[in-house]
């Protein structure tokens, strides 16, 4: 079916993943995660706030850290419009790395027509899988890992100790590490950051296959709508870490047995995600500040058409100072 080009909000949000990264940049090394948190999602507030979109939060930022939030249920954009969606923030995701000055940490927001993302309610983690458009419906989260990781490299024609994987750096994974390792796979163990870790399995060049383990659910979200985008795939399953958990997950109706499809995670393919560079990662750089300014580095995607832009902004003191409520 033909029809009109329709406005890419992409293109709207990657002024706001810029005003995150451009404020929690400043806090690159200082050691203080909640004051990063707070310049980024402050910053993210208030762009947010004069897009014309009818947004409520449903992936909000901060409860696990305890951290200042745009926080899940809150609404956001003029409202100035009948148009109505669902938001999922990761003003940082990387808050660790920010403050110790370490390698991959991004702003990302993601936005989906109303009622599309899967909303965790409190419950933070959930078992991942995710790989790029050549693996795409070979991966099954309910198999052991390395018929998995057979699938992968059956799909990538390639050998398994050709396979890179990616995988958070946690003892929870020891079991997971220990079968990859018999497989014969490469792994990247990383510190932080299963969002741009999910991305890197679908973007040219980063050497990285898939992704595996337990990460946050929010950022399973996050994940899912970008991966719509960059036509990858990723599969989760919700992740007790107790029985009380367990328990309270079911008495609230959620199902941890259950496969979450990334048609699960986010049922529309009308995405728009657009992600800036905090500090320098795998494929996108960080904020450079300059005597005048700064310079950043985004990524803006759309599902519907798949169209991924890289931007690389060069913002001006003078002139922006003298505009904008958030001090760069
Ligand atoms: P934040 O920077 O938002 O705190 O998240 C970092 C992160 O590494 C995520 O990318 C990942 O999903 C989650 O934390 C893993 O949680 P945990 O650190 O508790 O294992």
């Amino acid at each position: 079916m033909e029809r009109e080009p329709t406005r890419n909000l992409a293109l709207d949000l990657v002024r706001v993943t810029e005003a995150a990264a451009l404020s929690a940049g400043r806090f690159m090394g200082r050691g203080n995660k909640e004051a990063a948190d707070k310049a980024a999602v402050d910053a993210m507030r208030l762009v947010l706030n004069s897009m014309d979109i009818n947004g409520v939060v449903v992936i909000g930022e901060g409860e696990k850290d305890e951290a200042p939030m745009l926080y899940n249920g809150e609404r956001v954009g003029t409202g100035r419009t009948s148009l109505e969606f669902d938001l999922a923030i990761d003003p940082i995701d990387g808050t660790r790395p920010l403050a110790y000055g370490r390698s991959n940490s991004i702003a990302i927001v993601a936005i989906s027509p109303r009622g599309s993302m899967f909303d965790p309610g409190p419950f933070l983690y959930m078992n991942k899988i995710a790989v790029g458009p050549e693996a795409r419906g070979v991966i099954d989260i309910e198999k052991p890992i390395t018929e998995n990781l057979r699938a992968i490299a059956r799909a990538k024609e390639k050998r398994l100790e050709d396979l890179t994987c990616i995988i958070l750096d946690r003892p929870r994974h020891d079991d997971m590490i220990r079968e990859m390792r018999a497989a014969g796979v490469r792994i990247r163990m990383i510190p932080d950051g299963d969002v741009t870790a999910a991305m890197m399995t679908a973007w040219p060049d980063t050497g990285v296959d898939a992704l595996f383990g337990i990460g946050g659910t929010p950022e399973g979200v996050i994940a899912a709508c970008a991966m719509r985008a960059m036509d990858g795939e990723i599969q989760g399953k919700l992740y007790a870490r107790d029985e009380d958990e367990l328990r309270r997950g079911l008495e609230a109706g959620y199902d941890f047995n259950k496969i979450l499809t990334i048609e699960d995670l986010v049922s529309s393919e009308d995405v728009f995600v657009a992600a800036t560079g905090i500090t320098t990662g795998d494929f996108l750089q960080g904020v450079r500040y300059t005597s005048d300014g700064a310079e950043t580095d985004s990524l803006v995607m759309r599902g519907l058409t798949g169209t991924i832009r890289q931007i690389k902004a060069t913002h001006r003191w003078d002139k922006l100072k003298r505009l904008s409520a958030i001090d760069y």
